[in-house]
């Protein structure tokens, strides 16, 4: 366990972070389900992968406050958003939350930066890279479900998330 106090506007801003990420997961997780219930498997297994990654963001600021000497509060999750009247919807929502989580984040950063919090703002920076990708392929998203005006296309392109994906399991690109 290293020593290096940790100011305590900084702490309450990553306490808070990590569970604005598991809370996100939790989301992921029902758009994840909605999918599955509206025969879109490829969806569904993209999202399902996203609520393994908002777990592990949780997971990395946790381990940076036990590092620090502190042990992370889980905190009670508010029910996530299950029902939605189409997959852009869906996709709508999840861009609203990378925005969200974004600013999140850099509420975190600015507190780490006005305390002089170095690891803390060495550590934030992999999320406030991380974040410029998430907001860029939700993004992505809902511009390809807008796009895919009727029902074929809409299965052409959960068929393709699915390839897509398991090309990557696979050792792709
Ligand atoms: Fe943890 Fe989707 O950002």
């Amino acid at each position: 366990m290293g020593d290096t106090v940790i100011p305590e506007a900084v702490r309450k801003e990553l306490n808070r972070q990590f569970n604005h990420e598991l809370m996100a997961a939790h989301h992921y997780e029902a758009m994840a389900w909605w999918c599955a219930h509206q025969t879109l498997p490829g969806f569904a297994r993209f999202f399902r992968k996203q609520a393994t990654e908002e777990r592990e963001h949780a997971a990395r600021i946790g381990r940076h406050l036990i590092d620090r000497g502190i042990c992370p509060a889980v905190e009670a999750i508010p029910a996530p958003r299950c029902d939605f009247a189409s997959l852009l919807e869906v996709a709508r929502h999840a861009r609203t939350m990378e925005q969200n989580n974004s600013r999140g984040i850099h509420a975190a950063y600015e507190a780490a930066v006005t305390a002089k919090d170095y690891p803390a703002q060495v550590m934030l920076h992999w999320f406030i890279h991380e974040q410029v990708e998430e907001e860029a392929w939700t993004a992505e998203m809902v511009a390809r479900v807008e796009a895919a005006t009727c029902a074929g296309a809409l299965l052409d392109l959960d068929r393709h998330i699915e390839r897509l994906l398991e090309a990557k399991e696979t050792g792709g690109s």
